[in-house]
């Protein structure tokens, strides 16, 4: 049990086994939205290791309405309750603990234990949501195992789901029911679950490789359950999966999702009742978007595949969150990367490292894979956790190979199973599996920062001989002003003259593998030798290090390699880097914007080109890409310098972007094959570049009137909206209508106008937060309008007389009084600003600095305190 110490931290360091376990929790609920009442029977046992220590139990935001020990009413005198926890006096034996307790679900605007999402009542518990359903000791590594009865009123209340096998139903009396649940693994509190309502579903049964029959659910509101079949074949998926690349099988006879209009985060794992956002579960090709599609199938195998690789393996405290979290995160990358294309997938996510995680990374909130305090744990659900985390897992199947690394997830499960790991214990059954000493390796999870590769070459003719010297540079990030040297596996490779790869290995005092070499120094010099002329060399394969790589390239040199590579993340890569080279200055922009140009058109004339990979070359690095790659960030100049050059590549490409856009028509229609997807990606593309130079956005408005599905009708959309076309306002409003009831779609349309690029947006939200759309006890809209303005309008958040900051400031001190996590999360996206150029920087204080007085949560206080501190 971990306690804050004086500074208000929970320290890594303080980590000490539970006194008490709970080894059985007997629950009933007689379930009601105003006044709940939660009956527990909890089997108590001391550890014999910490005699005589206080059996204290945490519990907010409960009124206790009954107790009593091993079946006598307690005495007031033997327990007090501060309002945080439940302290017993003079309790040493194993016991059993029984309480009576009640709640109030509908009032419940934080989402965090019982709570009411329109008709339903769901949990979500998860890190620290039990402990407001009934008094327990609500950390991961205490794991009882579970009964749940739920009683209800069968008219509003006809499904009553939990946890586990559901063991049996009965009928009450007066309309009431009751349904019992078990679940016999021992399971931590913050995977608990139950979800009451007038839900119905989709259904399979499936038999596992261990011939277990499944029967597999999406529940969702009456009127949804039509769109909840592609989640569901998304589900069976997962489980093959799991079977064939990890040999891990189902282990209980139901496995449930739930859909929720209100959810503060994507999803969440609770054994054998998975509850999600509703936008990670409805979808149909008139609502949803391919990247919904997609983004449901990745977001229900991570729920999926957290079964083993968080619940059957749980966590022993919070500071191994990426435990479960980032090797989940790479087993649904995995996931992905098998059933569809490896090198999108990759492409895919490294945006996100580079746009959003290298930025946490380098700014006020950076911290560890693996932190070493936490004053608020919700605070740390971040993309380091889950991206970096994932990376880092990737880093070590790269070291190892698929053979080793599967060896070694084996053992790891096999030593864990039942128990709260340790990243230790993780790449313990690595080190045991491949025999290689991971001491240094274990830096990845211990050390905040993005690592930099900084890599000079010389070439002597007359001997023949090239070298490139490389140096590992880790900035300094908050408490962390000096670094150890990582391991880093940097794939490389070198081409001669003729284009022709030079296979041969170089010399160097680093271990070499197959097209890399393994870094453990601050600096290395690798020196090939018999060379007839300086070759080209290329770095990072597949992104395999989550790092950044400086090298003085020519324009003409990453031209020439983006033709040689065979890699196609590199291959994109290059292109990224051209581009960013040609806005940043860093190259000879007009002969970067030259060759990138020259490449785009030959992807664009290319009828073997993959659509989809055309598609991700013409999205040019984003805003905060870009302001990644600078010290100091000129939010107008970074984006006036993209515009600039997205009006000249677009005048280049016209008729090339015309006829891709013709050519695919027919392979966009329909369906959700790779082909139909990849066609509509590079035709919405293509849109968009033509309507830079269409002030009528004819193509889009026709796009638009003769959509075939929502990917077509949002693409063409979005190109009226933020190109401000005459027909974009009648365009919103007959899609406005068409959706109206549907609030998923309402998010889409919201999302486009928070992020059209212009300062004047801020009004538009300020419009919008006065308007019926408005719900700020709804976290996705709360997303879709002031995160995405936030997050993903640049030009209008970062407004140069501060106004962007000053709407959302004063928006997050509302948050902050009715959902805490979604407030701090819209506070972080203040996380650069120390890094802006004036006047932004003051601006971005001036709106920070009064929250000081008026934050209340401490979620939101930690975040402050972390954003301001010198
Ligand atoms: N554990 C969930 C996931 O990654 C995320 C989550 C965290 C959901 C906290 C709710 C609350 O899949
Ligand atoms: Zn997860």
């Amino acid at each position: 049990m971990s306690v804050p110490r004086e500074d208000g931290f929970v320290h890594l360091a303080d980590y000490t086994p539970p006194a008490w376990r709970v080894v059985h929790a007997d629950l009933a609920f007689d379930l009601d939205p105003d006044a709940t009442d939660v009956s527990a029977r909890l089997e108590l046992q001391p550890d014999p290791a910490q005699p005589g220590a206080p059996l204290v139990l945490d519990g907010e935001a409960l009124t206790l309405l009954a107790i009593s020990l091993d079946g006598q009413p307690l005495d007031a005198s033997r327990y007090r309750h501060d309002g945080r926890q439940l302290h017993l006096h003079g309790v040493t034996d194993a016991c059993v603990l029984e309480t009576r307790v009640r709640i109030h679900p509908a009032g419940n605007t934080r989402l965090e234990g019982l709570y009411t999402s329109c008709d339903l009542l769901l949990t979500q518990c998860e890190p620290e949501g039990f402990r407001r359903i009934t008094f327990f000791i609500d950390q991961p590594d205490v794991m009882p195992r579970w009964r749940i009865v739920l009683r209800a009123p069968r008219d509003a209340y006809p499904v009553l789901l939990a946890n586990g096998n559901p063991v049996g139903t009965r009928a009450l009396g007066g309309g009431r029911h009751e349904a019992i649940w078990e679940n016999p693994h021992p399971t931590p509190a913050y995977l608990f679950a139950i979800a009451a309502g007038a839900l119905e579903r989709v259904t399979r049964t499936v038999t596992t490789m261990e011939g277990r029959e499944v029967e597999l659910n999406v529940w969702a509101e009456p009127a949804d359950v039509p769109r909840c079949g592609y989640a569901l074949g998304a589900v069976e998926r997962s489980l093959r999966w799991d079977e064939q690349r990890f040999g891990r099988a189902y282990d209980l006879d139901v496995f449930n999702v739930v859909a929720a209009q209100y959810f503060t985060m994507g999803a969440m794992e609770n054994k054998g009742l998975n509850i999600f956002n509703a936008r990670y579960v409805l979808a149909d090709q008139a609502t949803a978007t391919d990247a919904d599609f997609m983004g449901i199938e990745s977001v229900v195998a991570h729920e999926y595949l957290h079964n083993w690789s968080g619940n059957r393996v749980t966590l022993r405290d919070w500071f191994q969150l990426s435990l479960k979290e980032g090797l989940t995160v790479f087993r649904d990358s995995e996931f992905s990367a098998d059933l569809h294309s490896r090198a999108l997938k990759r492409i895919e996510a490294v945006r996100v490292l580079r746009g959003r995680q290298f930025a946490e990374d380098g700014g006020a909130l950076a911290h560890p894979v693996r932190p070493d305090r936490y004053r608020e744990i919700s605070n740390f659900y971040t993309l380091t956790i889950y991206e970096k985390g994932a990376e880092v897992v990737r880093l070590l199947h790269t070291l190892l190979g698929e053979k080793v690394f599967r060896a070694g997830m084996d053992r790891y499960f096999a030593d864990n199973d039942g128990r709260a790991a340790t990243l230790e214990d993780f790449l313990a059954a690595h080190a045991g599996a491949s025999g290689r000493d991971l001491a240094q390796f274990a830096r990845w999870y211990s050390q905040a920062g993005t690592p930099e590769l900084r890599i000079t070459e010389a070439f002597d003719a007359a001997a023949g001989e090239y070298t490139l010297t490389v140096d590992q540079h880790l900035p300094p990030t908050p408490g962390q002003p000096d670094k150890q040297p990582l391991l880093i596996p940097l794939q490389l490779a070198l081409y001669d003259a003729s284009g022709a790869a030079i296979n041969a290995p170089p010399a160097c005092d680093a271990a070499v593998g197959e097209g890399r070499v393994e870094l453990v120094a601050r600096r290395h010099v690798l020196r090939w030798t018999g060379l007839a002329a300086k070759p080209l060399a290329a770095f990072n394969h597949g992104f395999a290090a989550p790092v950044k790589i400086v090298f003085d390239y020519a324009a003409s040199d990453l031209a020439r390699l983006a033709q040689l590579e065979r890699d196609p993340f590199l291959r994109w890569d290059l292109l990224q880097q051209l581009a960013t080279g040609a806005l940043l200055r860093t190259l000879d922009p007009h002969a970067a914007a030259g060759a990138l140009s020259d490449a785009l058109a030959d992807l664009l004339t290319d009828e073997a080109a993959d659509p989809a990979f055309v598609a991700e070359c013409l999205a040019l690095p984003d805003f905060d890409t870009l302001a990644e790659s600078v010290p100091v960030v000129d939010v107008d100049a970074l984006i006036g310098a993209r515009e600039a050059l997205l009006d000249r590549l677009t005048e280049d490409q016209v008729e090339h972007l015309q006829a891709r856009y013709e050519a695919l028509a027919d392979a966009a229609g329909d369906g959700l094959s790779g082909e139909a997807m990849g066609a509509r990606a590079l035709r919405n593309a293509c849109l968009a570049w033509l309507t830079r130079l269409d002030p009528t956005a004819a193509l889009a408005q026709a796009q638009f009137d003769g959509a075939r599905g929502m990917t077509e009708r949002l693409g063409a959309l979005r190109c009226l909206v933020h190109f401000d076309a005459p027909g974009a306002e009648p365009a919103l409003q007959a899609f406005r209508t068409a959706f109206a009831d549907d609030p998923l779609v309402t998010d889409k349309w919201l999302g486009l106008v928070a992020t059209r690029p212009h300062p004047e947006t801020r009004d538009a939200i300020y419009a919008l937060l006065r308007s019926p759309w408005w719900n700020p006890t709804n976290p996705n809209r709360v997303r879709a309008v002031l995160g995405a303005f936030a997050r993903s309008n640049p030009l209008g958040f970062h407004r140069r007389d501060g106004g962007g900051y000053q709407l959302v400031a004063e928006q997050i001190a509302v948050l902050d009084a009715i959902n805490p996590p979604v407030a701090a999360r819209l506070l972080a996206a203040f996380e650069g600003w120390r890094r802006l150029a004036q006047p932004l920087r003051t601006r971005s204080r001036e709106a920070l600095a009064p929250l000081e007085g008026r934050l209340v949560s401490p979620d939101c206080r930690d975040l402050l305190q972390r954003l301001l501190a010198p």
